[in-house]
């Protein structure tokens, strides 16, 4: 598991308008990549292209390449379904299945991939990704309980479980942590540490401190003006970027000048 992406000269479009532009950018294998910049340079729209959940809206579509392990994902032959079963997501909020217990929700992806799975295979594969998402603990004693019954925290624990489930390549999380509290946060932080030993993660976030506290790499995106296109400005290492950053607009955003 875990696959590099390489992203060349990558447009993106809603319809007529162009989202963002020009993106070059490359992820390796077993790290984590923090997406950072301020609101509405494209941040979600670019990391929805790195699984083919951007198409999905009517009219959008991109120019250019996004390739895993050197595949090209947007290659005509390429199922969209597939990409998506190598290259998971979660979500800003946590969206559990409200009606479906704790472990249902976790196989739900995998029952919609798959004909048919037995109760044994069920069973390990649930408590395999509720451990993998530490959460497995918390939840043991109560699998057959909504999945909407849990906390906050722990839902999104368990959509990350739901995410793993499948044996993804790439896991994509939303900003995952900001309807959470400061414990949740730190449990999902330390949950992308572990993650990425077996991973490729990349993560939107709007807090500082998480992006230098779990990424290796850091892509700092900005708008030239209202209406613009995103562009990806600097992209690095995270120390160097946090603390030797070489673009003046990277320096104002991390110290809080804008954005
Ligand atoms: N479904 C959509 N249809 C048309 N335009 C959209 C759509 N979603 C986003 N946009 C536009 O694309 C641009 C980038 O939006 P995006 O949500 O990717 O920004 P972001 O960096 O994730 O912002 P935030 O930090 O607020 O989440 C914005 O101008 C936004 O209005
Ligand atoms: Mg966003």
């Amino acid at each position: 598991m875990s696959k590099r992406i390489d992203v060349t000269d990558l447009n993106v479009y809603y319809g007529k308008f162009k989202a963002v532009e020009g993106v070059n950018l490359s992820i390796q294998p077993r790290t984590v990549t923090a997406f950072i910049g301020p609101s509405g340079c494209g941040k979600s729209t670019f990391l929805r292209t790195l699984n083919r959940m951007h198409e999905v809206i009517p009219g959008a579509y991109v120019e250019g390449r996004v390739e895993l392990d050197g595949d090209n994902l947007y290659a005509p032959e390429v199922d969209p379904v597939m990409v998506r079963r190598e290259v998971g997501m979660v979500f800003q909020r946590p969206n559990p299945f409200p009606t479906m217990s704790i472990k249902e929700n976790v196989l739900a992806g995998v029952r919609l991939n798959s004909r048919r799975i037995s109760a044994a295979q069920a069973n390990e594969i649930a408590e395999r990704s509720l451990r993998q998402a530490n959460l497995w603990n918390e939840v043991k004693d109560r699998l057959n309980s909504p999945g909407s019954g849990l906390s906050g925290g722990q839902q999104q624990r368990l959509c990350i479980a739901r995410a793993i489930a499948v044996r993804p390549e790439v896991i994509l999380m939303d900003e995952p942590c900001s309807a959470l509290d400061p414990i949740s946060t730190l449990a999902i932080e330390d949950l992308i540490g572990e993650l990425k030993e077996v991973y490729t993660v990349v993560i939107v976030t709007h807090n500082m401190q998480q992006a230098s506290r779990v990424s290796d790499q850091t892509a700092f995106f900005n708008l030239a003006a209202q209406g613009k296109p995103g562009r990806l400005i600097e992209v690095g290492a995270t120390e160097t970027i946090f603390s030797n950053p070489t673009k003046k607009a990277t320096e104002d955003y991390i110290t809080g000048r804008f954005g």
